[in-house]
């Protein structure tokens, strides 16, 4: 029986135990350029012990951005200021990990202390947005987005190439495709944002054909030997979730055939009226369907958030790793604690030494 604290290989890739910190966007960047908040929070948050840290949702392009403080990877200096980040994470003994992106119809937003709702138009700090159909998200996100044209499809898909590329070369060893929460790659497989009727619409297997095709040209540069998964959302909770899932299995299975090497399973975020049964591991049960079905490793989130929890859910073999994203917020010295709680062997932890000698060695009580 897997527990939490063991290793976990994915390819030449092992994680000294099942946990990852998610990606989660600080909002904090300029240009793209991330900065000393993200490289002390990223370098933060792996000395707490995780296996693995996933730097937030990046930008393949300007217009890919959630918001104008959102990260990015379309320019050699972007790449370079993850540099320092990506050596601190790997000190810590975590292996560093991106995710990168494009946010379509959800770009051009405001933060989300801000607002989180789209930035007005006529505001110099926005933009056009693009999406496979012109159709908006709604409420707050309610911009219209202009229709992708063929040679759109293709520009994005090389700036995927282009960020991935980026990513191999500053050392990050594992790549998450952002294709999650209704952003562009949700929202050509979502039928509440895709209405094309080219190749890329209409059916499952056309609305899925962009991720598919990202994820084959990405699989192209992204070393063999390093892990390369996606965060996709493979439920909606819009009164349709049998179909969409079984949708989604089959999307899976198509992306492992190209290579894709491991599943985020989460939500489609892709209409505001979605009725989400927010709780405890809520999703744990879909990410087992999908790790039987399509037969291939799995990580989840949402909710996850005691470590008699995680424990469950790699125990029970729902999931293959487990994302603990708010409470390395609230907590970035999570997996120690959880360590704590567990009775978890001291030879399958590790804390820094100038941390451990006082807290390990030299304790008062
Ligand atoms: C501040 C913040 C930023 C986030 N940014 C991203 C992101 O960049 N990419 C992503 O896929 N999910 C993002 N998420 C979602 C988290 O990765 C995670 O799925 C979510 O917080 C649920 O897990 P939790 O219950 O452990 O917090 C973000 C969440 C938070 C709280």
């Amino acid at each position: 029986m897997p527990a939490l604290f063991d290793p976990f290989q994915l390819k030449d890739v092992t994680l000294r135990n099942r946990i990852a910190v998610p990606p989660m966007c600080q909002y904090s960047a300029e240009d793209g350029v991330i900065n000393d908040w993200h490289r002390v929070h990223l370098a933060g948050i792996a000395r707490g012990g995780a296996g693995l840290v996933i730097a937030e949702a990046t930008a393949v392009s300007p217009e890919g951005r959630i918001t104008p403080g959102c990260a990015g990877l379309w320019n050699d200096r972007q790449a370079e200021a993850f540099a320092p980040a990506v050596a601190a994470i790997k000190a810590a003994g975590a292996v560093p990990g991106i995710q990168i992106g494009h946010a379509g119809r959800k770009a051009s937003a405001n933060r989300p202390w801000e607002g989180d709702d789209h930035i007005p138009e006529g505001d110099p700090r926005g933009w056009q947005t693009i999406a496979p159909s012109a159709i908006p998200f709604g409420a707050g996100l309610s911009k219209v987005p202009r229709a992708m044209t063929l040679e759109d499809i293709a520009r994005v898909r090389a700036d995927f190439v282009a960020a991935a590329r980026r990513a191999r070369d500053v050392g990050f060893e594992w790549l998450e495709l952002h294709f999650a929460h209704g952003y562009l790659g949700q929202s050509f497989f979502s039928v509440h944002s895709n209405q094309r009727d080219d190749a890329y619409g209409g059916s499952a297997e056309n609305r899925g054909r962009f991720l598919v095709e990202t994820l084959a040209a990405v699989r192209e540069v992204w070393p063999e030997h390093l892990p390369l998964t996606a965060r996709f959302g493979v439920i909606e909770y819009d009164g349709r979730d049998e179909e969409t899932l079984a949708e989604s299995i089959e999307l899976t299975r198509r992306m492992k055939q190209e290579g894709l090497d491991m599943l985020s399973v989460s939500i489609g975020f892709s209409t505001p009226e979605a009725n989400i049964p927010w709780g405890p591991a809520f999703l744990a049960p879909v990410a087992e369907r999908v790790r039987k079905e399509a037969g291939l490793p799995v990580a989840s989130a949402w909710g996850i958030d005691t470590p008699q929890l995680a424990q469950r859910v790699v125990e029970q073999q729902q999931l293959d790793l487990v994302m603990v994203g708010r409470a390395h917020l609230a907590d970035p010295h999570w997996p120690y604690h959880a360590a704590k709680v567990l009775g978890v062997d001291r030879a399958a932890w590790t804390l820094p030494a100038p941390y451990a000698h006082w807290l390990e060695r030299y304790k008062v009580a």
